[in-house]
């Protein structure tokens, strides 16, 4: 007797390139790109379909497996976990419905397409860069249905410009975490420029996803509104002072959730994240903040208290602001009153950090290189 095994396709068998990722994407755009590649087992394409029907993103999964963190640097792509996509958008939806959105650095469309399905009336932006991301944005939105609603801008989004609207708009995302080394001169000048058009001091040691929250109260009408996850260090450095002052004026701060890395917000990056909500033009007399300690904590993000703006704007740092402080015995006086306790260092020479036994090794400075790729 004869038996013959029974395959159950496996979506991820023909994506370990990609080329093969590229490929796959097209044939779900129902797009042609020239790239030879080995066909798909029968039944995997059904299977990636299904699977993105559901509101999965296999496919994004695939670009984070394929594309190393360090590879993904450049660009700053860290993909959002659907909790976080989730929770955020429901804060939204809360606050308000958009007439349309606008996703800056997209990625494969977590957030544009969530908020698709979310907010059905919405026109759909997504600006994106990197061509890769833009073919699987482009299944994605096929196969959710959602091609006919979405406008792909292939733009660097400093320099995208909205046609005005009736309506608010919503800007939402996970803009990129880049930091100024990486960003040319070009551009820093287009920050400073920015920046003091509205009146901001604005310093050259910025990151790019401070980049995208000034290009946002560039386009911003009174009564659009945002969610941005980010690096949360702009709370404390000096070059996060033109976003904190942006915050406290024009781009209107409702809310910040910071998020500690032991509620892991992102699986590969060990790091705090923080989720500022605003709304443009909005002058409240407090900032309603909230930490976040652990994943079961990234309910939705409801629960909060308010600090005034008064205390805010003496503060030289707002995390030790918004973090309740918890008791300590008597005459123990934390390190980061008397100084800042930084858990990374850009010198590139991380064997002076590391003493002892291990000092040399490999394994040290591979997970100490880990952990820059987003403090
Ligand atoms: C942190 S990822 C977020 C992706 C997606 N929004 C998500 O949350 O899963 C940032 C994205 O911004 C894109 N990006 C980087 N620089 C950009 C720029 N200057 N303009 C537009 N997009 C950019 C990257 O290619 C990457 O896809």
């Amino acid at each position: 007797m004869t038996v013959h095994a029974i395959r159950t396709p496996n979506p991820e068998e023909p994506l370990r390139t990609e080329r093969e990722l590229a490929a796959m994407a097209a044939e779900l755009a129902g797009t042609k790109v020239a790239l030879t590649v080995r066909p798909p087992a029968s039944g995997v394409v059904e299977a990636l379909r299904d699977q993105i029907r559901a509101g999965g993103d296999p496919l994004g999964e695939a670009f984070s497996r394929i594309r190393t963190p360090r590879e993904r640097r450049d660009q700053g792509a860290t993909y959002t976990p659907p909790a976080i996509v989730d929770n955020m958008l429901a804060w939204t939806a809360r606050h308000k419905s958009p007439a349309r959105v606008v996703d800056p650095g997209a990625g494969s469309g977590r957030f544009i397409l969530a908020a698709g399905q979310r907010f059905p009336e919405a026109a759909l932006v997504a600006v994106e860069t990197d061509p890769l991301a833009i073919l699987l944005l482009r299944a994605n939105a096929e196969v959710r249905g959602l091609a006919g609603r979405l406008k792909i801008e292939e733009t660097d989004y400093r320099d995208l410009s909205l046609p005005a609207i009736d309506g608010p708009t919503l800007f939402v995302g996970n803009p990129p975490y880049v930091r100024h080394h990486r960003i040319d001169a070009d551009r820093k000048n287009w920050f400073a420029n920015t920046a003091a058009k509205h009146g901001l001091r604005a310093s050259k040691l910025a990151g790019l996803h401070i980049h995208f929250f000034l290009k946002s109260l560039e386009l911003v009408q009174p009564g659009d509104y945002g969610a941005f996850i980010t690096a949360a260090e702009w709370l404390d450095v000096n070059y996060g002072s033109v976003l904190r002052e942006a915050l406290a004026n024009g781009l209107g701060g409702l809310e910040v959730h910071l998020l500690s890395p032991r509620a892991a917000p992102f699986p590969d990056a060990l790091t705090s994240a923080a989720i500022t909500c605003w709304e443009a033009g909005h002058h409240g007399s407090s900032l309603a903040i909230r930490t976040i300690e652990g994943p079961d904590q990234l309910d939705e993000l409801r629960s909060r208290r308010s600090v005034p703006w008064s205390t805010l704007g003496r503060a030289q740092r707002w995390s030790t602001v918004i973090r309740p402080r918890g008791r300590r015995e008597g005459g123990v006086i934390e390190l980061g009153e008397i100084c800042r306790v930084h858990r990374g260092q850009v010198t590139g020479n991380n064997g002076v950090w590391v003493a002892g036994r291990i000092r040399g090794g490999s394994a040290a400075r591979g997970s100490l290189s880990r952990d820059h790729a987003r403090s």
